[in-house]
């Protein structure tokens, strides 16, 4: 077994250093995509501080289906421009959402997130479907987490 050792007290650009670090060495010379977003998933959810689910949802037709995660079962098909993770796959960008609660199309899958951040992910322009993380803090997604975030999923999809 791969052991991490991330110090999730880092500050957040260092934390997010480490992460894109030990995501590349978890998938140096893997060519298979499901098996590294698995292992994605699992290094999130074990090294970000207070979450509650971390996973993917991947793009088939014009709907989201669930990929691998860690956390609670999830919904498995949302529809683009549905929920948090449709939103964020339709428009093509970055989704903060301090307070899930007051988002008028949210999709509740674990009715202990009140905060989430979806980043999509892209191959060549083609969407492949998004990164979703949800915490039960309120506000706990910023800045630091949508450009750690958006620079790990940059290492992913380039394994796709
Ligand atoms: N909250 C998401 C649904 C997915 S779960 O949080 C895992 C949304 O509204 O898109």
């Amino acid at each position: 077994m791969h052991e991490s050792h991330i110090d999730s007290s880092l500050p957040k650009p260092r934390l997010y250093e480490e992460l894109r670090r030990e995501l590349e060495a978890l998938i140096r010379g893997e060519p298979d995509w499901i098996a590294n977003l698995a292992n994605a998933a699992a290094l999130l959810y074990h090294s970000l501080p207070d979450v509650n689910w971390a996973g993917f949802y991947l793009l088939q037709g014009d709907v989201l289906v669930v990929g691998p995660f860690q956390g609670k079962p999830a919904c498995v098909r949302i529809p683009l421009g549905r929920g948090v993770c449709g939103a964020a796959a339709a428009r093509g960008e970055t989704i903060l959402v301090p307070n899930v609660h007051e988002f008028a199309d949210h999709i509740a899958c674990d009715s202990a997130s009140n905060s989430e951040i979806v980043v999509p992910m892209f191959k060549d322009r083609a969407l492949l479907g998004v990164l979703d993380i949800d915490s039960p803090a309120f506000s706990r997604f910023d800045a630091d987490d949508k450009a750690g975030l958006e620079g790990f999923v940059a290492v992913l999809t380039a394994t796709n």
